[in-house]
């Protein structure tokens, strides 16, 4: 089954761009708002899956708050309407102008990584006579299960504080004036579809409270990070992600102390499968031993299959011939712009219009102008 698309549009539009299901997106929300709600979870979307400013403004009126991981993110989710009291910013590397503009916003929560950091921020809002909100990135050595290159919550990660050294950061912290405790911050890695890595992190965060408060410490906001994954396979049958699950598989697990808030950060789940990459097929290239697809996107737009591997649906709208087998590539000058081999796929022609679905998150925002390529357009589903 393939998607439903405007296609008369689509042959109107000027290919490769971004189509997003505006619906899709508002239901999405309304799940993880209902689920989240069960439980008074606070969401904070992750921005670094999409930051196209539609589709950061629906999130911001939906009520979540914004995880940034850069000075430039936060700015967006501001322009957006989100508000500062509910962004979280987290990354390994703030440069000090990113910090100060966290600082001059009032931002929720610094999510820091490094004893290193925590000095800088403290020496930052010394400056401006402010107190920095901070919560500790914990590693915490949590297997996720997922890709090598998505996986962050091992001790060989650059991300966050290694276990053993905690205490002595907070030793640290605790004689600095200008910054205060406010949580404990994790995330072990993205498109993680075997719940048992976050009943494994449950637990393990459980072991890291028990040990604080054997030095008489607990901390008001636990966030468990982002991760939850998507069905790439099944985009129609399985739209929205399993924040159900998601969601009750840590407030079975979790022991929360009295007055404990629980954040999240997901991103992926949330944008995924509404974004979809709409493509043209230049030319079929029948050689000895393969049939070529050969499309206007390349790894510029969507460079998930060349970078870790990532299986993305490729449907062709426009052809309902017989299946045949293609190598799907793009006409990037590299060798990895393949964006699938061996793909079955509706008699190929030129002109023809192939989706890649489930291209929401980490698709438009991780595009690229190699080879002084346009970055692509972006149409929504009700303006279009
Ligand atoms: N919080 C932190 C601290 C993160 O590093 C990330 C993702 C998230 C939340 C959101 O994770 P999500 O819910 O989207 O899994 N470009 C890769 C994914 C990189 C994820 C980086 N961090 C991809 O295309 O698969």
């Amino acid at each position: 089954m393939k998607g439903n698309f405007p296609i008369e549009k689509f042959k109107t539009l000027q290919t490769p761009f971004y189509y997003y299901d505006v619906e899709l997106l508002q239901r999405t929300l309304e799940v993880v708002k209902e689920e989240a709600g069960k439980y008074d979870y606070h969401v904070h979307y992750a921005v670094k899956a999409n930051a196209n400013p539609r589709i950061l403004h629906i999130i911001a009126a939906s009520g979540l708050g914004a995880d940034c991981v850069s000075g430039g993110e936060i700015q967006a989710s501001l322009d957006a309407g989100f508000p500062a009291d509910k962004i979280v910013f987290a990354g390994v590397g703030k440069a000090d102008w990113e910090i100060n503009l966290g600082l001059d916003n009032d931002i929720f929560c610094f999510n820091v990584e490094s004893a290193a950091e925590l000095e800088v921020i403290n020496e930052l809002a010394a400056a401006k006579g402010k107190i920095a909100a901070v919560a500790l990135r914990v590693n915490p050595e949590v297997d996720a299960n997922t890709h090598a290159k998505i996986t962050t919550g091992m001790k060989e990660n650059k991300f966050g504080i290694n276990l053993g050294q905690l205490n002595g950061v907070i030793d640290e912290l605790v004689d600095m004036d200008h910054v205060k405790l406010i949580g404990l911050h994790f995330h072990i890695g993205s498109q993680i579809t075997d719940m048992s890595s976050f009943q494994n992190l449950a637990i393990r965060c459980n072991e890291i409270q028990d040990d604080l408060e054997a030095r008489g410490l607990t901390v008001e906001n636990l966030n468990f990070g982002g991760g939850l994954g998507i069905d790439y396979y099944h985009p129609n049958h399985l739209p929205v992600a399993a924040f159900d699950n998601y969601f009750a598989v840590i407030h079975n697990l979790l022991q929360l102390r009295p007055g404990q808030k629980v954040h999240f950060e997901p991103g992926r789940s949330v944008v995924g499968q509404c974004g979809n990459l709409i493509s043209k097929v230049l030319y079929v290239k029948r050689g000895e031993t393969k049939n070529f697809a050969i499309l206007d996107a390349g790894f510029t737009e969507l460079i998930r299959p060349a970078m870790y591997d990532s299986y993305h649906r490729i449907e062709n709208l426009t052809s309902e011939g017989e299946i045949e087998v293609y190598d799907v590539v793009g006409p990037i000058c590299e060798s990895s712009d393949v964006f699938g081999k061996d793909v079955e796929l509706n008699t190929a022609r030129r002109g023809d219009l192939i989706a890649f679905r489930s291209a929401g998150a980490y698709g438009e925002i991780m595009a690229s102008q190699y080879n002084c390529r346009k970055l692509p357009q972006s149409y929504f589903s009700d303006t279009l």
